[in-house]
């Protein structure tokens, strides 16, 4: 029979691939016992069911072929909150989170807001301008409908009735009036696919990837929409590739002439994201 502490070493061999074996291997197992990492340290020398130890065995398996392990388990971090997650949306990812810190700072002490989210997928967005800026009306918008569905779950988890869910090709399905506009749109070039992780151009969703041709496409398209909706004394922020500052601001000054544009490097010193100060 095989103890906690053992399906842990069998987990960490078999996951050798991965940056982080030790720490998927137990999110696995904590996943398969429903069990919290403190019982795992507690309890290790406690056999698994044959049960448990066959959907643990299938999980490793998986990772082992490069399945990310947050599809694997359902969910994943941000900002702080557990967001579910589903094949169906991007994974959240933490450099998206300085993308909500920029547009709460910017927020935080206005009257009253209304928000866009646009390419919502999981709703780490929304959720996040939700609890950051509790004076806000938020919209998010997504093409898909599966996506829509899982963001209405961390909604109703995180922020419930909060933010309006709208499946929306980009804002064409609202209306003027919107103070703050933020998209993590798909940015990925054609040329860059082949670049892509296994885990991620296997798994994530290409309608949450795929930017076209030179990956600007979705980017292209927003900026007269979101020209048409923006309030005087709005901000656009745009999630962008790291090579496409320049391109990124050109296109954002050509529809918005009289603006304050500016790209912002991640910790990386990466440019991240595109702000567009009206
Ligand atoms: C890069 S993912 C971002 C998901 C989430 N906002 C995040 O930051 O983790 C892009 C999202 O845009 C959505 N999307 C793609 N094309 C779209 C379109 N034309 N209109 C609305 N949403 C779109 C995808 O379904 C996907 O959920």
């Amino acid at each position: 029979m095989t103890t906690i502490r053992e399906a842990q070493r069998l987990g960490r061999a078999h996951l050798h691939h991965s940056p982080s074996p030790a720490l998927d291997a137990r999110l696995l197992l904590e996943h398969v016992l429903q069990r919290d990492h403190a019982y795992l340290i507690a309890h290790d020398d406690e056999p698994l069911s044959v049960d448990e130890e066959a959907a643990y065995r299938s999980l490793l398996k998986r990772a082992a072929a490069h399945e990310p392990i947050p599809y694997l388990i359902g969910h994943a971090p941000f900002m702080g909150l557990d967001f579910i997650v589903s094949h169906h949306v991007l994974i959240p990812r933490p450099e998206t989170e300085q993308l909500v810190e920029l547009a709460t700072a910017w927020g935080r002490g206005k009257a009253a807001i209304r928000a866009a989210d646009v390419g919502t997928g999981s709703g780490c967005i929304a959720v996040s301008l939700a609890n950051g800026l509790p004076q806000a009306e938020i919209v998010a918008v997504d093409l898909s409908q599966e996506a829509l569905e899982i963001a209405a779950a961390n909604v109703a988890r995180h922020a419930p009735e909060r933010v309006g869910l709208v499946r929306s090709d980009l804002l064409t399905a609202l209306g003027p009036g919107l103070d703050l506009i933020a998209a993590n749109l798909p940015y990925i070039a054609g040329h860059e696919w082949p670049t892509l992780s296994i885990g991620v151009k296997s798994y994530e969703p290409t309608l949450a990837l795929h930017g076209g041709e030179d990956g600007l496409e979705l980017i292209r398209e927003l900026l007269p929409q979101a020209a048409e909706r923006l309030r005087p004394g709005g901000l656009v922020l745009l999630e962008i590739g790291w090579q496409q500052g320049d391109a990124v601001a050109a296109l954002a000054r050509d529809w918005f002439p009289a603006a304050a544009v500016s790209v912002r490097a991640d910790f990386a010193g990466h440019d991240r994201i595109v702000a567009i100060e009206t």
